[in-house]
């Protein structure tokens, strides 16, 4: 059991960064369903999948090995960044007088601020290692379109980004971030692809949405020479690149003799809170008692008032029908300011595990989450991601509840990102003109 004796940050050394992914499939309590080919509606088979992504990715989505060993040019990467630390919120528990003690694994040193590299990078060396020179993709708050940007130029690939315009709107210096790593970024929808006309023409001024674009980047994808397409979230290797965050973690919280009573992660397609919270479920499977709540907008609340069935991944209808707590692929969500949460969907093999009644959910609005954010800034320091700020608020309701009961429970959250470029959603809050919006 830690104690007030913890240090503020536990650090573990290059030798002990993680040699290999965490694969959750080979230890699911049920099989995961299959994603379903959107013409035949057959599952889907490697063939399917192979247009779109290069062979080892296709291999680690169906891949039932419960270790998937990082590539040496991968782990030469994250070492810029990685490990990342493991901080104690000495001064927020203060704040909160809470008997809670609690940690947050800080995905924000990343060179793009977030989580996304992890899974960029692999993703950008699978198919340089294949021989690919394009690659296409989407991004929302464009934290993915950078880093993947950054993944790209250290391989040497071509990327052009679809950036949801109400996000190309408010974070303009996204947009510059992927430029200087060499990324063309296109505003969605755009009239560049069938898709993106098919809704300007219903729908000039449409803001976008994630589903949307990642339609047009598909579209892009199968239309050009030597191409492949990435995506940031939702799919089983994503998920796995992204248990180097927990896998981290858990060695951390060892060093200090603690293990986490609640893990805690916001969800918008739902690979950081997989990334963290996968290598604790195994426990879970094995019966240690850990909680694990996802955290959403109630704008766009998938896992609380989502259904969970087969849907498209994308607003076209062009995807594999994949099975997962979905508002519907046509959902435009509210243009709030974590744009990174605004999805349709969620990961299939997170929601297998929140349908299972393995992982738990819960939704906030904007204003709440904010709140939450200038606490956690007026304490800890750091300006956190939007998207972030829902898992911190939930860590602070849970603390608090804490106070009430007196139980010293040990929490631990996924800082995904920080909000150095969120800061119009900071600006909105401190003149007192953020809006709540419903579904
Ligand atoms: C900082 C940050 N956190 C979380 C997310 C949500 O994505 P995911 O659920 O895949 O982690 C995003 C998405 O862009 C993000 O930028």
């Amino acid at each position: 059991m830690g104690s007030k004796e913890d240090p503020y940050r536990v650090i573990l050394t290059e030798k002990e960064l993680p040699e290999a992914w965490y694969n959750i499939q080979a230890d699911l309590p049920v099989p995961a369903p299959p994603p379903i080919h959107p013409a035949t509606k057959e599952p889907c088979t490697a063939d399917d999948l192979l247009p779109l992504f290069p062979v080892e990715l296709v291999k680690q989505e169906v891949s039932r090995e419960r270790y998937v060993e990082i590539p040496e040019p991968v782990r030469d990467v994250y070492k810029m960044y990685r490990p990342s630390p493991l901080h104690r919120a000495y001064r927020l528990e203060k704040e909160l007088d809470t008997p809670a003690r609690i940690f947050y694994k800080n995905e924000s040193l990343s060179p793009a601020g977030s989580h996304k590299p992890n899974t960029a990078i692999a993703q950008a060396y699978y198919n340089k290692a294949e021989g690919v020179e394009n690659i296409t993709t989407e991004t929302g708050a464009g934290q993915w379109g950078s880093a993947l940007a950054l993944g790209c130029k250290l391989f040497g690939i071509n990327l052009r980004v679809y950036m949801v315009k109400i996000s190309f709107q408010q974070k303009p210096y996204r947009r510059t971030m992927m430029e200087v790593w060499g990324a063309t970024v296109f505003a969605s929808p755009t009239d560049t692809t069938e898709a993106g006309r098919a809704v300007l023409a219903e729908d000039p001024d449409c803001p976008g949405s994630l589903g949307l674009a990642i339609s047009e980047a598909v579209e892009a994808c199968v239309t050009s020479d030597n191409t492949k397409y990435a995506l940031g979230s939702v799919l089983n290797h994503v998920c796995m690149h992204q248990t180097i965050v927990g896998l981290e973690a858990k060695a951390q919280m060892e060093k200090i003799d603690e293990y986490p009573d609640v893990v805690i992660g916001c969800v918008g397609g739902g690979s950081n809170f997989s990334g963290l919270a996968f290598p604790f479920m195994k426990d879970k499977f094995e019966g240690t008692d850990v909680q694990a709540i996802a955290v959403e907008p109630v704008s766009c609340p998938t896992l609380t008032a989502g259904k969970y069935e087969y849907d498209f991944g994308d607003q076209a209808g062009t995807t594999p029908l994949l099975k997962m707590y979905t508002l519907g692929h046509k959902f435009i969500p509210s243009p709030i300011h974590a744009g990174g949460l605004r999805y349709h969907g969620d990961a299939p093999l997170l929601s297998l595990l929140v349908n299972e009644g393995y992982m738990d959910a819960v939704a906030y609005p904007q204003t709440e989450i904010f709140d939450a954010a200038m606490m956690f800034a007026r304490t800890e320091g750091l300006i956190i991601a939007p998207e972030t700020a829902h898992c911190v608020k939930y860590t602070i309701d849970e603390a608090l509840r804490c106070r009430e009961s007196g139980e010293s429970k040990s929490l631990l959250f996924n800082l995904s990102g920080h909000g150095l470029l969120d800061l119009k959603g900071y600006e909105e809050y401190i003149a007192g003109n953020l809006v709540d919006y419903s579904r």
